[in-house]
């Protein structure tokens, strides 16, 4: 009896346990409903297509959270039809001068002229019949260029379900033209229901008020705080200060994100205003504008993480906002429904991949420095990495690459810069300035510098606040860190075999002599070896049992079968470039994605991802500017082992999204990229081949490593050369018997190399 008690007991209890989750969902949301706040999509997803056009619509209802408003920004054309575009200027956003030259005009609009391609110009027939819309950002692709025509808010019962949110700006222009806002949205609302009306003119809002009473919420729309209503002859900013007075005419505001949170000069967010407590309390909603993936003005404390942007002003205890205007409106879901309220704490489902730091936490401080490991600890990894350099006088240490230029201040350092240039071909082919040219001792008189990997092209940066802070770590202390924090390790380590030939130094030995000194290689189940050449990784297979990984640098490669085979012999794990599981398209879509993950699979060997990061141009398009949608399809669709990072804290929320494994059918599903699927199927003739042919890796197996060269006894006029100071004395009263043998031999090869 009793047992056939439990499953109805059970049921009972998961009955009572779900009611209640939905009790606190609803009150969960500091909206002025108490409802999730709502995803308003500027043009559709304007972020990748051309904005406001049908597609981009589509494209938006068919992949946001259902609630999803379609925002459109109205115009008229001459015979009174809507258009929704978003400047009353075309030119910029449509191919309007190629299919009417010289038709553009300068109008006087709100006291200053104005010249472009108007829409009061132009009759209806001649915008939706002969003219294009463009992607009128300039990161943005143009792959997707016209392919659609102008749309008019007429069109909207053609897209499927959902709401609609008409933004007037400039009606006085069209006044004076005698064209009516006014008349064109009643006459509309006749046909279909408007959800939102709102515009940036206290005046029109007023006018059209009496008309609008239930079914349509008048939102005002604030411009700058400097700017003027031309309506009402008064600053937006000094409008904030009698909210109470909006509510005669309006039911909510639209904001610039930054009344909520401001930014200081250097973009890092400021504490937040009280507007959207203050708009709250006289019971006006507010919506807060201008959210971009792709934006150059996120603050600095999001990591380039749009998701963070979003939970900020709903995810806070004081406040959220009513909802989002953005551009990117599959982000914003994602946001509200994956990420807010979400129990950090909920532990880790089983089969996720691993999280490894690539150089620590380097997105937000300088690569390799203590600080950088101490974040990627906080963000959550399962590893820290460290790429192992050597010194001139034999230290091993953590840091990204062997050329100092990279990662430090060094070329604004009269001590080293220029003389200590040096061009080693077998590491790089430009000159550079190489560890294991200075001492240990010089090296940490170095200013660390965070790596701007997209300053050049993009002028975008990574955490200015903190670009020089942070100090080297040799390997021992690294060990004895992570010995002391319980994480596991990865250790890489590559150009092992040049610098044995150009220098004499063995970063692989000295590897094995720091993990023997630590003690690490006791706990070698939390220690993954990373290398390049096969020769390193039999060294440490043949003298321990770490994980080993073999890391292809290669980038577009297919790996053969034969190679795979070859692969088992000297590591369980293989490290690849993003481009060889996700290969791009010359336009920087995604191509068709080869099964290269179920082949090592098959083969036993597990499979990491590096390196991702997540500044926009870092993505292919597919990825909608959204770091975490490459990371859900590196997850889901390619189904990688691990993924290597500069943000770990952008992986590590991915992997405790609500909506990674989800309970019901009712559960929104996060937007998966499937490459070379979705997006490449719209327009295939705007596809390119790929950036490359892919060449085949079919050889992974290096020669065994060069021995060190035997100490010679010196010539009797053997001389270290003058620029650098003489590595015996530095080491003599200091370093082990070991140190002074190694720059013994320092000398002695630099005596051979003179000569
Ligand atoms: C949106 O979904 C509809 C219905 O499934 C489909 O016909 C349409 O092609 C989709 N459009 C886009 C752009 O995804
Ligand atoms: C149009 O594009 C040009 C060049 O990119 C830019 O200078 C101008 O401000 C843009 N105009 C509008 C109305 O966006
Ligand atoms: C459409 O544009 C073309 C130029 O692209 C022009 O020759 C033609 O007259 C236009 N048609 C109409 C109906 O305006
Ligand atoms: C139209 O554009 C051309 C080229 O930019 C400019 O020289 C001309 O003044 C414009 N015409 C009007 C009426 O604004
Ligand atoms: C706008 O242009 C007209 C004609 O060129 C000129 O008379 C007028 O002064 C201009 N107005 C402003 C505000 O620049
Ligand atoms: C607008 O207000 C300012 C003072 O706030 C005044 O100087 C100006 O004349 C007014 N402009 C109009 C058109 O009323
Ligand atoms: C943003 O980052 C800066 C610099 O790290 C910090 O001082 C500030 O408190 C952060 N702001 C918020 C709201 O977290
Ligand atoms: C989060 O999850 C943990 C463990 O599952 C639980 O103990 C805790 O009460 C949860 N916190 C909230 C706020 O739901
Ligand atoms: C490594 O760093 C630790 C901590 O800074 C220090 O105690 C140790 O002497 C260093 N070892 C070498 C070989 O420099
Ligand atoms: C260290 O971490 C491992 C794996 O995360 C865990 O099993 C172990 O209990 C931890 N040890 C200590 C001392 O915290
Ligand atoms: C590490 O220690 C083991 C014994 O503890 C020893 O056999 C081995 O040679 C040592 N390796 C190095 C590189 O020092
Ligand atoms: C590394 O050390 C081992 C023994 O400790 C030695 O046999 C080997 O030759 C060394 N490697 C090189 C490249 O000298």
């Amino acid at each position: 009896m009793a047992c056939r008690l439990l499953p109805l007991l059970l049921v009972a209890f998961v009955c009572l346990c779900s009611n209640q989750e939905a009790f606190a969902k609803k009150n969960l949301w500091k909206t002025l409903s108490g409802e999730a706040p709502l995803v308003i999509a500027r043009g559709g997803l304007s972020g990748l297509f051309p904005d406001y056009v049908k597609i981009a619509y589509e494209f938006a209802i068919n992949n946001s959270l259902y609630e999803a408003v379609m925002f459109c920004d109205l115009q008229l054309t001459k015979d009174g039809q809507g258009i929704c575009r978003t400047n009353l200027d075309l030119e910029n956003s449509t191919n309007i001068q190629l299919a009417y030259p010289n038709r553009n005009s300068t109008y006087l609009v709100n006291g200053k002229n104005i010249s472009g391609y108007f829409s009061i110009d132009f009759t209806a027939d001649e915008l939706f019949n002969n003219v294009s819309a463009i992607q009128s950002y300039p990161t943005r692709t143009h792959s997707l260029d016209q392919i659609n025509a102008p749309f008019s808010p007429e069109e909207f019962s053609g897209v499927g379900q959902s709401s609609i949110w008409l933004n007037v700006q400039y009606s006085n222009f069209f006044d004076e033209h005698k064209l009516s806002m006014a008349s064109y949205m009643e006459s509309l609302s006749k046909r279909m229901t408007l959800n939102y009306i709102s515009s940036t003119e206290v005046g029109f809002l007023r006018a059209i008020a009496p008309k609008y009473r239930s079914k349509t919420k008048l939102i005002l729309r604030f411009m700058n705080k400097e700017d003027i209503d031309p309506s009402i002859n008064e600053t937006y900013g000094s409008m904030l200060r009698d909210l109470t007075s909006l509510k005669e005419f309006a039911s909510g505001i639209l904001v610039p994100k930054s009344y909520i949170w401001p930014l200081d000069p250097q973009r890092y967010l400021q504490a937040p205003t009280d507007l959207v407590k203050d708009a709250h309390a006289v019971g006006l909603e507010i919506f807060a504008s201008d959210f971009n993936n792709d934006g150059y003005d996120m603050s600095y404390n999001y990591s380039y993480d749009p998701i963070r942007e979003y939970l900020q002003f709903v995810d806070n205890k004081n406040f959220a906002v009513d909802g989002f205007l953005t551009d990117f409106s599959v982000t914003a879901s994602e946001a509200i429904a994956c990420y807010a309220h979400n129990n950090a704490s909920r532990s880790p489902e089983a089969g996720n991949p691993l999280i490894i730091s690539h150089n620590g936490a380097s997105g937000d401080y300088p690569g390799c420095t203590d600080v950088a490991y101490q974040a990627a600890i906080r963000d959550g990894v399962d590893y820290i990495d460290c790429s192992v350099q050597i010194t001139r006088d034999g230290i091993a240490f953590c840091r990204e690459s062997p050329d100092l230029f990279v990662g430090t201040t060094i070329a604004s350092n009269s001590a080293f810069y220029p003389s200590r240039m040096k061009t080693i071909p077998t590491i790089k082919n430009d000159q550079g300035i190489f560890t294991f040219d200075l001492t240990w001792k010089e090296i940490q008189s170095l200013t660390v510098n965070i790596y701007n990997k997209y300053e050049k092209d993009y002028q975008l940066y990574r955490n200015p606040a903190a670009a020089n802070v942070g100090k080297y770590m040799n390997l021992t202390a690294f060990l004895e860190f992570a010995i002391q924090v319980n994480i596991s390790v990865l250790i890489s380590i590559e150009n092992a075999r040049a610098i044995i030939s150009e220098r004499n130094l063995d970063v692989t030995n000295a590897t094995l002599s720091a993990l023997n000194q630590t003690g690490y290689n006791k706990i070698s189940d939390r220690i993954m070896i990373q290398s390049d050449d096969s020769a390193v990784l039999l060294q440490f297979k043949q003298r321990t049992n770490f994980k080993l990984i073999y890391k292809v640098l290669e980038a577009d490669v297919t790996v053969s079968s034969s190679a795979i085979e070859e692969i088992r012999k000297f590591a369980n794990t293989v490290a690849l470039p993003r481009s060889s599981l996700f290969r791009l398209a010359n336009n920087y879509f995604l191509l068709a994605a080869p099964d290269v993950v179920k082949r090592f699979h098959n083969h036993n060997i597990s499979v990491f991802v590096y390196t991702l990061r997540n500044e926009f141009p870092s993505l292919a398009f597919d990825f909608l500017a959204d770091p975490t949608m490459e990371i859900n399809s590196f997850v889901q669709v390619a189904k990688v082992d691990g993924l290597v990072t500069d943000f770990p804290a952008t992986a590590k929320a991915y992997l405790g999204n609500k909506c990674l494994h989800p309970r019901t059918e009712d559960d929104y599903l996060m937007f998966l990229v499937d490459p070379g699927v979705d997006l490449s199927n719209l327009q295939p003739e705007n596809f390119g081949p790929a950036i490359a042919p892919e060449p085949s890796l079919s050889s992974v197996t290096n020669s065994p490593l060069p021995s060190l060269k035997e100490a010679l006894a010196p010539g009797p006029d053997s001389k270290s050369p003058s620029t650098s100071p003489d590595p015996r004395k530095n080491s003599s009263n200091r370093c082990s018997g070991r140190s002074l043998f190694v720059s013994l031999m320092i000398a002695v090869l630099l005596f051979l190399n003179s000569h």
